[in-house]
């Protein structure tokens, strides 16, 4: 299957200097805060689980599964909650830790809910950034990389469920969606 990918933009080496570099960040900015490291699944589950290990000091963790995408490789513009919360974020410095931001919507439906919650600060930590793609108003306050605008997959990003497992990340082939569509 890795011959899908028509080359690879991050190497597993690439991912590790990116989280390092924000894991030594998060760690000086969150430092007696103990914040609620909330993980949006699925496509953040790689990233969130590499981070938290560049940072050895207290926080809790949280998993949140929203979905916007189907098995398309556009937004459907529709954020729903498949998975909501464990904990309250009442009070709570919330860091939401994402793959990617593309149009923004996730990401401001996730920021919105969290303020209505009465989060005492809700930043975004996000591994891609792909300011092209933006529709709604929402930055990412810790950013991995920056991305261009073409289709990405692997550590934990996906093409109809397909390569989330890669380590690395890569582009596809174009016709691999050509066979899907
Ligand atoms: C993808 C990606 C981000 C979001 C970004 O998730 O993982 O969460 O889309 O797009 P946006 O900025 O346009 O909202 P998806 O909805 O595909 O679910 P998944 O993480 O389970 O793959
Ligand atoms: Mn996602
Ligand atoms: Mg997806």
């Amino acid at each position: 299957m890795s011959s899908d990918i028509l080359k690879v933009l991050y190497s597993q080496d690439d991912i590790h200097a990116i989280t390092a570099r924000l894991g030594a960040e998060l760690k000086h900015d969150y430092a007696g805060k103990n914040p609620l490291v909330v993980c949006i699944l699925k496509g953040a589950i790689m990233f969130m689980t590499d981070l938290v290990r560049e940072i050895d000091d207290y926080m809790e963790l949280d998993f949140m599964d929203v979905s916007s995408y189907g098995d398309a490789t556009e937004s459907s513009g529709e954020v729903k909650i498949i998975k909501d919360l464990d904990a309250s974020v009442k009070d709570r410095d919330i860091l939401i830790v994402e793959d990617i931001v593309d149009t923004g919507r996730t990401l401001k439906y996730l920021t919105d809910i969290f303020k209505t919650r009465h989060a005492k600060s809700v930043r975004i930590c996000a591994l891609m950034d792909k300011p092209e793609g933006r529709v709604v108003d929402v930055h990412a306050d810790y950013v991995g990389t920056t991305v261009p605008n073409e289709f990405v997959v692997g550590y934990g990003l996906d093409y109809a469920e397909r390569y989330r497992n890669l380590p690395y990340i890569g582009v596809l082939k174009p016709e691999i969606y050509a066979a899907k569509s």
